[in-house]
């Protein structure tokens, strides 16, 4: 059984401290056979209170801080971010709620190490950039508690297959928190594949197309104060998960079906050089990097049933935000931003044109966690509410021993996009084999029931 190699973690950690994380952990042969026990379907024993802590607590780990002081059966325990004026603001939030103050963790980048000693934390929530994820992953399932990580993942094929076997070794939880997959329209178009409205699948297109040139702006504090960097640093697909996420789940990736391999190209890459020469002295430090991933990047993945998906990346071009969220079966379509339906059997009769009216299909096709839930969470908002109703449905599988809705093989899957991506891009786009996390668990797994 292979060990969790805890130099590469720190190595990687080391990228991450510099800012210029590249997380290419030295290439051993994780996938090996093991005797580990796989972690699909993993019911840890319930929990009465869930309590939790919090590493990373900027733009997105704030909101899930705040988020979490609105849940039952929660008691936040501990907060940890190097950056002290974010680290108040998270505290004085949550004791303004009324809420006992959390104890809270600052001196540099390993100060969530020390949280982790404590035995009072059942889950951590993990909010920071990209390279930190992996490690902090592991260190907390190495730590005795569930680890739940934002998007994506890990950075690198070795990075999955760590995480993944650390979660078997440790048969601690280790979700990535693709909060998409709770969206209202992603949940309804679940419902109708598994009710069978599309027929057989067939296609499906996923992307995340959101114009983030403005973050550029962001030097010290902020998202864009490290991901502009990985715009320097690889040519590929870097944020596949938030529209690959549902397609996955309406195809049954890993529960019946899995990625089997891909092929990528990319644009060429001008937009950032072009916004940073218009909104930024020549001499200015956006003016001296290089950057060279493609404005957008277009993957294409075949899966092992032979159904097909497209996966798009663009944060760079003035356009309308999409994640195009498009199935394709025999019997019709659903295409996302905006909604629209096409079915031949069961809809308007014409499939030639574009059924924009989604009231009915709400009616006849909502999510029943989202006729329970859609309310409150889009009372608490955050997307929409997918935000809230992702946290509100972790903690009561937690509280209830149910499993999961996304296992740590989803999120290696969904991740690992990232880098295979770019090891085509490298190859004339060649195709490149997608590992199998689930070591052939995939066959035999349930799909994803709808719950309610
Ligand atoms: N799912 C979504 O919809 C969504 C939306 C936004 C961001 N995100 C993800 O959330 C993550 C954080 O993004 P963000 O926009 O909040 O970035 P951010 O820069 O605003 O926040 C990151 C925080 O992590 C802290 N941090 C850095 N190193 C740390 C360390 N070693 N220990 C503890 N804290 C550390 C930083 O000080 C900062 O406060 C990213 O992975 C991003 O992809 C997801």
């Amino acid at each position: 059984m292979k060990q969790i190699n805890r130099r590469d973690f720190l190595k990687a950690t080391s990228y991450a401290a510099a800012g210029l994380a590249t997380s290419q952990v030295s290439a051993g042969n994780s996938a090996s056979a093991n005797n580990n026990a796989s972690v699909i379907g993993l019911i840890s024993p319930k929990l009465d209170i869930v309590k939790v802590a919090f590493i990373g607590v900027g733009q997105r780990g704030f909101g899930h801080v705040k988020h979490f002081c609105h849940l039952d059966g929660v008691e936040i325990k501990a907060i940890c971010d190097p950056d002290q004026q974010v680290l108040d603001r998270a505290i004085n939030y949550v004791t303004q709620q009324g809420i006992t103050r959390p104890a809270a963790y600052s001196n540099g980048n390993y100060a969530y190490q020390e949280m982790l000693n404590r035995d009072d934390i059942d889950i951590v929530i993990i909010s920071t950039p990209w390279s930190w994820h992996a490690p902090m992953a592991i260190d907390t399932m190495q730590s005795g508690k569930h680890a739940f990580v934002e998007v994506p993942l890990a950075l690198s094929v070795e990075e999955c297959w760590q995480i993944v076997n650390c979660s078997e070794q440790t048969q601690k939880h280790c979700m990535m928190m693709e909060n998409v997959n709770y969206g209202r329209d992603e949940l309804m178009v679940l419902n109708m594949v598994r009710q069978g409205l599309f027929g057989e699948l067939l296609h499906g297109e996923a992307a995340y197309i959101h114009e983030l040139r403005w973050q550029m702006k962001e030097f010290t504090q902020k998202t864009g104060s490290w991901r502009t960097f990985w715009h320097t640093k690889r040519n590929g697909n870097l944020y596949p998960t938030h529209g690959l996420g549902p397609v996955a789940q309406y195809m049954n990736i890993n529960r019946g079906d899995r990625f089997d391999y891909l092929t990528s190209m990319s644009s060429p890459a001008l937009g950032r050089q072009l916004y940073a020469q218009r909104e930024f002295p020549a001499e200015h430090g956006r003016n001296q990097l290089k950057y060279i991933n493609g404005d957008i990047n277009t993957t294409l993945i075949k899966t092992v049933k032979g159904r097909t998906i497209m996966v798009q990346h663009d944060t760079t071009t003035p356009r309308p935000y999409s994640r195009h969220n498009l199935i394709q079966g025999t019997n019709g379509v659903f295409a996302g931003f905006p909604n629209r339906i096409a079915i031949e059997q069961g809809g308007s009769g014409n499939f030639h044109q574009w059924d924009t009216d989604m009231q009915p299909w709400y009616a006849k096709y909502e999510h029943p966690l989202w006729q329970r839930m859609g309310q409150e969470a889009q009372k608490n908002g955050g997307h929409g509410g997918m935000d809230f109703l992702m946290l509100w449905r972790m903690v009561y599988c937690l509280r209830n021993g149910q499993p999961l809705d996304q296992d740590v093989y989803d999120g290696a899957s969904w991740s690992v996009i990232n880098t295979l991506s770019e090891q085509s891009l490298n190859n004339r786009s060649n195709s490149i084999t997608i590992p199998d996390f689930t070591r052939g668990a995939w066959q035999t797994a349930k799909p994803l029931a709808i719950v309610s």
